[in-house]
């Protein structure tokens, strides 16, 4: 919980999944979500659902939107004070099949991405002395899986990128961390599910089994509310101390 009431949070790929079970915590908290997606049919449906909160057209990997997009939302608002980048996506291929184009495409939206919204929100925090970053990594951040090679060189990017912005927003009443989610319940894990088993030869199940539950300790996919609840922790007063983390949400790894 937090002393300010009504802050204005910015979550990026907030249109569905994980995102979205964000928004929905901080609008829980009493707050103002800004949906930053590439789908803005689904951003504007997501926010009228959620209720305090507004859709913007915004692709991550595009400084010009990302600029635009922030410059907008802080005349509307007035403040800034919490962004989560949680845009993202996977490809699913072996290293010497991997598309130039698709590995481009995921180091774009979940390193750049993460770069490009910190980048420009980092003005305005600093104006403010104070604010929270919080980077949606993966517990692919820390241990590898076959087949991801672009997803997890991207979210061991987001590992350092957020270390290094801790360190440079230190003294000024920001803090920047990661959290490494383990597999939760959405349509990124539901979609992999056949390709991940068509590269193994196996069926579905085993394929959930192998890649996303074998190695977790619970054996259960988490729920994405368990995630957003871990995000207002990391915004809140009490998180204050907090910089520079990496926050491993997985049920065990
Ligand atoms: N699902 C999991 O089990 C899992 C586990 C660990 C980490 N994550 C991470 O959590 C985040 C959310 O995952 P999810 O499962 O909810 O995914 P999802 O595919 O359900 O949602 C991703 C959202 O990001 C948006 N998006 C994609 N590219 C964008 C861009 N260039 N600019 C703006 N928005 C863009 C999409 O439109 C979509 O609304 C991702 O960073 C993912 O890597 C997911």
């Amino acid at each position: 919980m937090t002393n300010q009431k009504e802050r204005t949070v910015i979550v990026t790929g907030a249109a569905q999944g994980i995102g979205y079970a964000i928004a929905e915590s901080f609008i829980q908290n009493g707050d103002f979500v800004a949906i930053f997606d590439l789908n803005m049919e689904a951003a504007e449906n997501a926010a009228a659902k959620l209720g305090n909160a507004k859709g913007y057209s915004v692709n991550v990997a595009d400084e010009e939107q990302v600029k635009k997009a922030i410059n907008d939302l802080v005349s509307e608002r007035g403040s800034l004070d919490v962004v989560v980048n949680n845009a993202g996506l996977q490809f699913i291929s072996p290293v010497e099949d991997f598309p130039l184009e698709k590995w481009n495409q995921l180091l774009a939206v979940i390193l750049t991405g993460t770069f490009l919204i910190t980048k420009h929100a980092l003005p305005v925090m600093k104006k403010q002395k104070k604010g929270r970053i919080i980077n949606i990594s993966s517990a692919h951040g820390r241990i590898p899986d076959a087949y991801k090679s672009a997803y997890v060189a991207a979210k061991f990017g987001v590992v350092g990128f957020t270390q290094t912005a801790a360190l440079e927003t230190a003294k000024e009443g920001i803090t920047v961390n990661a959290i490494m989610p383990g597999p939760v319940r959405t349509k990124l894990i539901e979609k992999q599910l056949p390709e991940l088993a068509e590269q193994d030869g196996t069926t579905v199940e085993e394929a959930l089994n192998h890649h996303i539950l074998g190695k977790q300790w619970m054996k259960r996919l988490l729920e994405p509310s368990e995630i957003g609840a871990t995000v207002v922790f990391l915004a809140s007063d009490g998180a204050a101390a907090i910089t520079g983390e990496s926050i491993g949400v997985t049920g065990g790894m």
